[in-house]
């Protein structure tokens, strides 16, 4: 089954519900950037790149649905809808560089009328989805000539198609390793505590056939001093001027421990993922999200009651315990600053 995580249906977008998943397959409908805001703040869609085109979506719904109303309001209603899509995460670069695109449509056409500007910006939107398989393909090949045949490769969080409009960045390197002939198993971290590999990584590679190995978060230095990991591929959220990546929590420490096992660590990256603006890891904002995910799970809560929980859902990985960045231009090698400047000139 190929993985549809967002399609435009007859005028509106589809999301799958990733925080049922696998237990239920659903898509649920969006209509507007409000609603497109809601449906990323509360990870229903979630990744970097998918938070993206979903946000390119929500801009083209927002048109649609104002295009009713006087061109005043339109004008207004539109900024409003920037507004809130830009607020609903605050760690995946992606949000912004979508926006900043639709921005960039919607000024360039902003003297036609509201039907040719609401038809542009969803032609932009359908772009930007289309761009980004293109891109995980290009990234995907570039990647699988690191994976030697029969690579055991560990992977944290989920950057696979669920994370983008198909594919996958990190899940991208592995299907194009598997499509090029190679054998590729998959070690896949739990991912505490929204548990993204348990429940999204796991069932993709599940699917495909893909051998997958399931561990949690704290079993990994135990596999690699067993010798069991021969590469870690990781996805990223935005990767500042300097090469520091800031992925999924736990991130850092599985780069920490690939260094002590010599063991290559290797980050999957979009160039719409790399941020020249933001000069080192420390400046990347870092989302802190609700207590409860930490406490327990869904509705059950196993923690202690009055206990401080801290809950930051993102760390940073310093630029020199990366191996290379994989991205759709090539492979950049120990990324550093002089290096990801000559990647945009
Ligand atoms: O909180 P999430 O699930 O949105 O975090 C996702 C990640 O950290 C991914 O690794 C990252 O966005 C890359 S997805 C291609």
């Amino acid at each position: 089954m190929k993985v549809e995580t967002l399609r435009w249906s007859d005028g509106v977008l589809e999301m799958i519900d990733q925080r049922i998943l696998p237990a239920t397959f659903m898509y649920f409908q969006y209509d507007s950037a409000a609603a497109v805001a809601e449906g990323i703040r509360s990870m229903v869609v979630r990744g970097a790149p998918a938070i993206g085109v979903a946000a390119a979506y929500g801009v083209a719904l927002e048109a649609q649905r104002l295009l009713a109303v006087a061109d005043e309001s339109f004008q207004r209603g539109m900024n409003e809808g920037f507004n809130t899509l830009a607020q609903s995460r605050p760690t995946a670069v992606n949000l912004f560089w979508a926006l900043a695109r639709m921005k960039q449509v919607w000024k360039s056409v902003s003297s036609e009328s509201n039907m040719q500007v609401a038809m542009r910006l969803l032609a932009a939107a359908h772009e930007i989805f289309a761009e980004d398989i293109r891109i995980n393909r290009a990234l995907g090949s570039h990647g699988a000539e690191l994976l030697r045949d029969g690579a055991r490769v560990l992977t944290h969080c989920n950057a696979g198609a669920l994370a983008t409009a198909g594919h996958g960045t990190a899940l991208g390197v592995i299907r194009s390793a598997v499509e090029a002939g190679k054998k590729i198993s998959v070690i896949a971290d739990e991912t505490r505590p929204f548990l993204q590999g348990a429940r999204l990584t796991a069932w993709e590679m599940v699917q495909e056939k893909i051998p997958v190995t399931l561990i949690t978060d704290n079993m990994a230095g135990f596999m690699m001093s067993r010798g069991e990991v021969d590469a870690v591929v990781v996805g990223t959220d935005r990767v500042a001027a300097n090469g520091d990546v800031a992925n999924k929590i736990g991130t850092y420490m599985v780069a920490v421990l690939a260094q002590r096992h010599h063991i290559p660590f290797y980050v999957a990256c979009p160039l719409s993922t790399i941020d020249m603006a933001i000069a080192s890891g420390k400046d990347i904002p870092i989302e802190e999200r609700h207590a409860d995910e930490v406490k327990g799970f869904r509705d059950f809560h196993w923690a202690a009651q009055g206990v401080q929980i801290r809950n930051p859902s993102f760390d940073i990985t310093p630029a020199e315990l990366v191996t290379a960045l994989i991205t759709e231009k090539g492979v950049i090698h120990q990324p550093d600053a002089r290096k990801l400047r000559a990647l945009f000139s």
